[in-house]
């Protein structure tokens, strides 16, 4: 970019104006060079329930198990995102897995179930499903409650094509019991923490009463 110093211009324009142009030629990224650097979603344990049984329906609607009448207890939630690499591309076809309790706070798992406590029959307590070519995924479930110490929050795993995988938590930004959770306040960097903390917003245009939420998740 050529300056022009023009006679009224004073010193410190010619200086900003310099500046400005220095900058546009640093900020502009070569062919094939990364638009953006992400952060990776930060891990977090599996914790106990992972599913054992995938067998049956285990699709990406948890709010609807084939062969029962009823449907799931609890508010619905969409929960859509992508998933992402560094440089913030999508990732196609990756396996995204969700598992949580159910509205009463019983795991679909032998070590959280037990004489008189089952869960809800409705509730499909896991789904999995491949990300489509833009690295989108989507569930329908139910809006995560708080058990025991825990604050509200649904499990995810992402395993992508090439090998690498990760597991993670999402929770719901609002939710009183987010500053205690040992697990959620083990993420010690705020903005890693926030990265896994989604705002549900009424989506009545899509379900009535329902609620979506995004959660675009970043695999390093
Ligand atoms: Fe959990």
């Amino acid at each position: 970019m050529a300056i022009v110093a023009t006679p009224w211009m004073g010193r410190r324009d010619v200086v900003t104006a310099l500046s400005a142009a220095a900058t546009s030629l640093i900020l502009p990224p070569l062919p094939g060079q990364a638009q953006s650097a992400l952060s990776p979603t930060p891990r977090q344990t599996e914790g106990p329930y992972y599913p054992r049984d995938w067998q049956g329906d285990a699709d990406n609607d948890l709010v609807v198990v084939q062969g029962e009448t009823a449907k799931a207890v609890g508010q619905v939630v969409h929960v859509q995102g992508r998933v992402l690499d560094l440089s913030g591309q999508p990732v196609a076809g990756a396996a995204v897995e969700i598992w949580q309790c159910d509205a009463r706070g019983v795991y679909r798992h032998p070590r959280d179930e037990g004489p008189g406590r089952r869960h809800d029959s409705g509730f499909q307590g896991r789904g999995r499903m491949l990300a489509d070519g833009g690295g989108r995924y989507r569930f329908r479930t139910i809006r995560p409650v708080a058990y025991g110490t825990r604050t509200p929050h649904i499990h995810f795993k992402v395993a992508l094509p090439a090998g690498r995988s990760l597991i993670t938590q999402m929770y719901v930004f609002g939710e009183p019991l987010n500053a205690r959770d040992g697990v959620l306040n083990g993420i010690r960097d705020p903005r890693q923490r926030d990265s896994v903390i989604v705002r549900l917003e009424p989506a009545d245009r899509l379900e009535a009463g329902a609620m979506t939420a995004t959660f675009d998740i970043v695999v390093g």
